[in-house]
């Protein structure tokens, strides 16, 4: 994959040259294709449709402000008197996972997709000197699976799974229709309905499992469940 910009730095050439990018410098973009642009690395799809992250504005930053209101996820989790270490196996645009830092747990964030991660991992760069629970993220790119099986002491397993027909789950937001049109790109299969079933085979001390409100249960019947307005959380212990 290109990485198009106007300047040359650093940056750049580290990270085109650890994830075998191919560093364009003045040249008119060919989309698809990364593009580095106001200090920030966006994907993009044609010159208007593209996809770039910033945690420090917008809904997630709003979400980020008032993170003591998720009352749902704060169920989910449950009353402990310690910061749990949790694993998202699922870390897409990161949202989950920075609310869940937000409310002083440390998350490592497991992304499968090279493009994402990259995505994640700028808009992580540009806020780290703003954001100082991120200080408790692990990021990597890797399978959850593979990551979890390496890790002790990981208290909770959360998943919040792209389903390959799932059309509600798609209108929650543009970017996952982005984050889809990536992983395609990458010849990602998703097949992430049997993501869950693995971790259970593995048997962690809890998982908790976001779906839309009103899917069924495809899984083993949750231990309980937590309702919100459009989502729910299956635990699972
Ligand atoms: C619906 S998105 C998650 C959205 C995320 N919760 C958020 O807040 O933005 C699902 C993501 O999980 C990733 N994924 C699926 N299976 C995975 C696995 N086994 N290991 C790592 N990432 C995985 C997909 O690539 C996709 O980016």
């Amino acid at each position: 994959m290109e990485i198009f910009s106007n300047i040359n730095n650093t940056y750049l050439n580290e990270i085109t040259k650890k994830h075998s990018l191919d560093l364009k410098i003045n040249k008119k973009p060919k989309y698809p294709c990364f593009e580095f642009k106001d200090e920030a690395l966006q994907f993009s799809f044609t010159d208007k449709i593209f996809l770039k992250l910033d945690f420090l504005k917008g809904t997630i930053n709003y979400r980020l402000q008032r993170a003591h209101h998720e009352k749902h996820l704060k169920k989910a989790i449950g009353k402990n008197k310690e910061p749990q270490l949790i694993l998202d196996g699922t870390a897409g645009l990161l949202s989950d996972t920075l609310i869940l830092l937000s409310l002083g747990h440390k998350v490592i964030a497991c992304e499968q997709s090279k493009y994402i991660y990259l995505l994640i991992s700028d808009a992580v760069r540009r806020a780290e000197n703003q954001l100082g629970f991120l200080e408790n993220l692990i990021l990597v790119n890797q399978n959850s699976i593979d990551v979890y099986l390496e890790k002790e002491n990981v208290d909770i397993v959360y998943l919040d799974p792209l389903f390959p027909h799932d059309k509600k789950q798609l209108k929650r937001s543009k970017s996952i229709y982005a984050l889809r049109d990536i992983l395609n790109l990458e010849k990602i299969v998703i097949n992430d309905d049997k993501l869950f079933m693995k971790f259970n085979e593995l048997k962690p001390k809890k998982i908790i499992l976001k779906r839309p409100l009103k899917s069924e249960i495809i899984y083993n019947t949750p231990n309980y469940q937590v309702k919100g307005k459009s989502t729910r959380f299956d635990i699972y212990i």
